[in-house]
């Protein structure tokens, strides 16, 4: 009886599960017009080549924290948290307020947290799906028991405002998620994280990349991007990672209740869908909106889904990312 009852406990798993989601977009907010009314460039060239329509861009006066810890408000709000039961805050973002220390610090010094790390990751557009790798894990390792989990950018400003290839594609926002732990039977039917895949390729690192940096010369840069060649990886490896997530966890691609892939554009993910045979009905789809706001397109995705009512307990979510690295990934959530 003690043998079993050893064995039964042993089998229990314990999992990352989402409290909350929060969203913070900056009140300005840029049309397709207003950047035709000073770059050689139209609405139509923009609503036809990426289903972008606007993007919100933050003041001269909000930074990447700033968007961080409005977004992390929200988040701790939903999932009914104080602030003081966070003990890992761990923020994605290629554009942090200062080269060091991380923006997670001072997120956590706002938010009033004296408990836990906080640190940032920086893998661009799939930051996210990186960080959510690490929370999980530190999660279920016991490492930590409450995260705090934000993807938060301003790629305003690091983009070239008159290079028309770049700058009509980007955003600013920050999205945040809070996740606890959940005990469960280590079946694919438990709540939570079920797993997470992220991988890199350093032979394209000067596919998608910003011409500056610290140690190179000393300034931020701007973004710089074979738009043809990052549109037909991001495509693949986003299907791929899906289908490992699906195939790992004994999932067919009808199981997904909703797939929430980086927003860079509608016709990736339009060919995201017809790769993985994917109803678009099951898409989020945020890019109209708010443009590409790198780490943070995700979780702002997951918010303004969670806010109208569109997760249900227990629905399948996938999640996947592809950016600058190149780096990709994804993950299998149970809502
Ligand atoms: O988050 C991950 C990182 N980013 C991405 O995933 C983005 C991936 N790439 C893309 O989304 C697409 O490649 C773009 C939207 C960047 C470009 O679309 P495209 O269909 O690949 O266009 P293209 O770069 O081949 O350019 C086609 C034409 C060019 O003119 P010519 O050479 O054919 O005369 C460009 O100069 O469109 C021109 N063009 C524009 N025209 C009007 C490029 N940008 C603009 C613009 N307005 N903003």
């Amino acid at each position: 009886m003690k043998h079993r009852q050893t064995r039964q406990r042993l089998a229990k798993m314990r999992r990352s599960v989402f409290l909350g989601c929060g969203s913070y977009l900056p009140e300005k907010i840029v049309t397709n017009d207003d950047l035709a009314n000073r770059l050689d460039t139209s609405d139509e060239w923009i609503t036809q080549r990426t289903g972008i329509r606007q993007r919100h861009i933050a003041f001269e006066d909000e930074n990447t924290s700033d968007l961080a810890i409005e977004a992390a408000k929200v988040a701790l709000k939903r999932a009914s948290l104080d602030a003081s039961e966070i003990d890992l805050v761990i923020v994605a973002t290629a554009t942090p307020d200062n080269t060091f220390p991380a923006v997670a610090t001072r997120v956590q010094s706002k938010l009033g947290i004296k408990q836990g790390a906080a640190f940032d990751v920086q893998a661009a557009c799939s930051g996210f799906i990186y960080a959510l790798n690490t929370t999980d894990n530190m999660l279920r390792l016991g490492q930590a028991n409450k995260a705090l989990l934000i993807g938060s950018e301003c790629f305003s400003r690091i983009v070239d405002w008159n290079d028309r290839g770049t700058c009509v594609l980007f955003g600013d926002g920050a999205g945040a998620v809070v996740l606890g732990t959940e005990d469960g039977d280590g079946q694919n039917t438990d709540r939570g994280v079920l797993s997470t895949h992220i991988y890199a390729d350093g032979d394209y690192y000067e596919h998608l990349c910003t011409d500056g940096g610290p140690s190179t010369n000393g300034k931020a840069g701007v973004v710089k991007m074979e738009g043809r060649e990052v549109f037909k990886h991001a495509a693949v490896r986003m299907a791929e990672a899906v289908e490992t997530s699906l195939s790992r966890n004994g999932f067919l691609i009808g199981d997904v209740d909703w797939l929430v892939p980086h927003q860079a554009n509608m016709r990736i993910m339009d060919s995201v869908a017809k790769k993985l045979s994917i109803e678009k009905s099951k898409i989020i789809v945020t890019v109209d909106q708010q443009a590409n706001t790198s780490a943070a397109t995700i979780p702002l995705a997951l918010a303004d889904a969670e806010s109208k009512g569109r997760f249900c307990s227990g629905d399948l979510i996938s999640l996947t990312a592809m950016g600058g690295g190149f780096t990709w990934g994804s993950a299998l959530v149970r809502w």
